[in-house]
């Protein structure tokens, strides 16, 4: 989280803290036929009688912000924020997880859709992870949807016995959902459908070369997928997601976002255009572990206070380490000396400052190393300085 708000920083972006939850009708905006909608929003009603909801995603909230405080344009925000659905919980998939998002409201420019998608791309390998993929595609806009929806609609009449249980009497609400459905059943009849891509207006045709030139140009590996429509009804021309190989399909989805140029105005804005994404965090973290990216953090502290003399030695030179920039720490509970050694020892730390009461009478402490041999009496005004300089710092 650290390294992702540093990069969103350093682009320009501000963090933006949202509701945890927020009037219902802020949600509902991301499509009546979305299963995150339809089935998986927690719901609840408070004391007035109004209906609430637990956010299940970042941008509706960002957008609705943008909408009541009309910020100067482009307004670029970044956020961390936990999100609810209440799906069937499984490694991977849960029903609080936390996602990283960032929004760009305010511009079409097809470089705003690769810096975001580029800021994603580097942040995955800034992490070190290397099994990463990137899938594109465009969902086209008012202008061409329209006229696509009504020939894949026609598609899939044709093919209604064919198509799995759960889209074989829904495709009418929205035919695009089922090009996402993974049953064989469905995948069998899309595989042959006319594709969005085909059916793009020269604008949005223009708009999408000119992203995958940006991408091209930043060295942004990705692959083109037809299918690619994702789970929310606002998006439109470029939607993407980045998959994580070591991970099971069905939870390996560990970042997607899109344009959503309609959404601001649903929500009450002038028509203004928006792109961003949200990354999952806890899935990061599981293709990370799959991965080994991260090394155990070799030390944690490179000091530790050992005071057996129960005063208050280990309080003060504690804070007085901490304040002068040394990473410290110190037992609690008045335990005996080997059990302090042992905790010591567990900390990685470099240096043991002993206190106890034979050196404490004479104003001293011991500074030992806990990696080689070597001890020497300090007297305690001086023991900053000297574990600095023992620290090389
Ligand atoms: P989303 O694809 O629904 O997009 O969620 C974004 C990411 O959150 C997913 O790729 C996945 O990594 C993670 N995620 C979603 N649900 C779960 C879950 N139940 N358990 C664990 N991780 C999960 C959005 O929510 C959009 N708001 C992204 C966006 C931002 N589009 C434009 N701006």
């Amino acid at each position: 989280m650290a390294a992702f708000a540093r990069r969103a920083d350093r682009a320009g972006y501000g963090l933006v803290v949202s509701p945890t939850f927020e009037d219902v009708g802020v949600f509902q905006r991301l499509g009546e036929s979305t299963d995150v909608v339809r089935k998986e929003m927690y719901e609840l009603e408070d004391k007035d009688g109004r209906r609430m909801a637990l956010r299940p995603e970042g941008t509706a909230s960002v957008v609705r912000a943008y909408a009541q405080h009309r910020p100067p344009l482009p307004f670029k925000a970044w956020y961390v924020a936990p999100s609810f659905r209440y799906e069937r919980p499984q490694a991977g998939r849960y029903r609080e997880h936390h996602q990283m998002g960032i929004e760009v409201l305010g511009t079409d420019d097809p470089d705003v859709d690769v810096e975001v998608i580029a800021l994603a791309a580097g942040l995955f390998a800034e992490l070190g992870m290397e099994r990463v993929s990137l899938r594109l595609n465009s969902l086209g806009n008012e202008e061409c949807r329209p006229a696509y929806r009504e020939i894949l609609l026609a598609y899939l009449a044709d093919h209604r016995a064919e198509l799995c249980d759960e889209h074989r009497d829904h495709i009418e609400v929205n035919p695009l959902r089922v090009l996402d459905c993974k049953r064989p059943a469905c995948l069998a009849v899309t595989s042959g459908a006319p594709r969005m891509l085909d059916h793009l207006c020269d604008a949005c045709r223009s708009h999408f070369q000119r992203v995958q030139a940006g991408l091209a140009a930043l060295g942004v590996e990705h692959t083109i997928d037809t299918g690619l429509v994702r789970g929310l009804d606002y998006y439109m021309r470029t939607t993407f997601e980045f998959t994580a190989e070591v991970l099971d399909a069905a939870q390996n989805g560990i970042g997607g976002g899109g344009r959503y140029d309609g959404l601001a105005e649903e929500l009450g804005a002038p028509p203004t255009p928006g792109i961003g994404f949200g990354l999952g965090v806890e899935r990061i973290l599981l293709a990370c572990d799959a991965e080994g990216v991260f090394d155990a953090p070799a030390t944690r502290v490179d000091v530790f206070v050992i005071d057996t003399a129960g005063g208050s030695t280990a309080l003060e030179l504690t804070h007085a380490l901490r304040d002068a920039g040394i990473r410290a720490d110190r037992a609690f509970d008045g335990r005996s000396m080997k059990a302090q050694f042992k905790q010591a020892d567990r900390s990685g730390a470099e240096l043991a400052v002993v206190a106890g009461p034979d050196e404490l009478a004479d104003g001293q402490v011991k500074v030992q190393s806990l990696t080689s041999a070597g001890e020497e009496l300090v007297a305690i005004g001086d023991v900053v300085e000297h574990v600095k300089k023992r620290l090389d710092r």
